[in-house]
């Protein structure tokens, strides 16, 4: 049998599309990044995280599809058959190691949203006013047995969906969630656009504020663009060693960042007509989400829908980031230890929730956990990503199939030379800062 048959692979571009897409689009792009946008200067913030993700990451996202291509691997199997018996594949394992990490975390978190569904479709906030909504959230985050019931019913979904395969599994399931994520996205934005501060957001978000965007601000937005593109452990050597030899991967990389960015800006477009039109604070920052937004819904019409529909919408983006996470870690058992699909899938799935049950206990876990390997994990594992691909394989083993020469240069130059030194710029703020 041919490794393809034995591994499995993704049965057409648009399945690749989608389901690296939905890798991308998360937690991230719609909790953090209208937050992030608000504290860093609205249009300013926007136009440097755009910046980011086209100039610095795209070249990133390339060399991980093409490691994972041409390897045909998991992240330490593909550093291993590359470079046998080097350093470089403590890349590999870093990846691996930092997808059960934010595994264990996101796992919480998506449970969240998914009580917050609960609350919405019992109608919990209608009506109900800043503090009592204060109060339901920490009431949540207060119970641990409530937060792990939810947080095993979401690795369970999670677990079934990897455990049933590339095509079958991961492909079909982001074939139906990140199209219904976007119509529900588009259909909020919509709402959104019928509210008094529409016209307030729009100013917002396309007015620059150079004056509070900081340097600090610069290296947010470069953050933001790498966590959001699921970059830097290896969810795009493992999305990419699934993929046939003839798709062009500067192509697929783009249509995924074009998707990750487009979702990253509706959500922007959902979100701050509400907080205008409620006078909110656009700066609000992470509390946006479970406690500034239901006080919202709760005054609108059809509080219960429209707050149900956002927590939906949460939840399967958080699903299709998750899939993507136990994906790597899957892959390293199947390929290294030979194990079967399901086994791998049930085991690390099940190991990953027990390591996720301190966040549920107590939620400083989860900050922790999230700088351990936001700051340092995925910046680290992103540079010796670029270094490897940019450095030690010879243009021979840099695929061709780029598409032109003039882009096969240029993406030759951005990874050798830019994104090592934006990610290093991140980093050093990171510790220095
Ligand atoms: N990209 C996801 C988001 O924006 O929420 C989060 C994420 C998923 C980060 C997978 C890293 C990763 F490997």
């Amino acid at each position: 049998m041919s490794v393809e048959s034995v591994r499995g692979s993704w049965s057409n571009r648009l399945g690749f599309v989608l389901a690296a897409a939905g890798s991308a689009v998360g937690l991230g792009n719609i909790w953090k990044f209208p937050y992030m946008a608000g504290k860093n200067g609205g249009a300013a913030f926007i136009f440097v995280y755009i910046v980011s993700v086209f100039a610095i990451c795209l070249p990133i996202v390339v060399a991980e599809l093409m490691l994972g291509r041409t390897s045909r691997r998991n992240p330490v199997g593909a550093f291993q058959s590359l470079r046998p018996r080097s350093f470089w594949v403590l890349g590999g394992w870093l990846g691996v190691l930092s997808g059960f990490l934010i595994l264990s975390f996101y796992g919480v978190v998506a449970g969240w949203t998914l009580d917050f569904m609960l609350l919405s479709a019992s109608g919990s906030f209608s009506g109900a006013g800043g503090a009592e909504i204060h109060a339901l959230f920490d009431g949540l985050v207060g119970n641990a047995p409530r937060q792990i019931f939810w947080q095993a019913l979401f690795m369970v979904a999670t677990i079934i969906i990897v455990a049933g395969g590339i095509a079958s599994g991961i492909e079909r399931g982001s074939r139906i969630l990140l199209p219904a994520l976007l119509l529900m996205l588009i259909g909020l934005v919509g709402f959104s656009l019928t509210l008094s501060g529409a016209g307030d957001a729009a100013a917002f978000l396309l007015t620059p504020r150079w004056e509070e965007f900081s340097g600090e601000s610069l290296l947010a937005a470069l953050g933001q663009a790498f966590f959001s593109l699921s970059l830097g452990m290896g969810v795009m050597i493992t999305y990419g060693s699934y993929l046939g030899s003839g798709e062009s991967l500067s192509r697929s990389a783009f249509y995924v960042a074009l998707t990750d960015t487009a979702v990253a800006l509706l959500a922007g477009a959902a979100i701050f007509p509400i907080v205008f039109t409620f006078g909110f604070e656009p700066a609000a920052g992470p509390g946006l989400t479970f406690q500034t937004l239901p006080v919202a819904f709760a005054q609108l019409p059809w509080a219960g829908l429209l707050a149900f529909t956002f927590f939906l919408l949460l939840s399967l983006a958080a699903l299709t980031s998750s899939i993507s996470l136990l994906e790597v870690v899957v892959a390293y058992f199947i390929d290294e230890w030979r194990w079967r699909r399901v086994t791998a899938a049930w085991f690390c799935g099940g190991v990953t929730f027990l390591a996720g049950v301190p966040c549920a206990v107590d939620s400083a876990w989860i900050e922790r956990l999230d700088a351990l390997t936001s700051n340092y994990f995925l910046p680290i594992g992103g540079l010796l990503i670029a270094a490897f691909a940019g450095w030690v394989l010879v243009p021979a083993e840099q695929e061709s199939e780029l598409g032109t020469n003039v882009l096969t240069r240029t993406w030759r130059f951005m990874i050798r030379w830019v994104s090592p030194a934006a990610v290093v710029a991140i980093f050093l703020s990171l510790v220095l800062g």
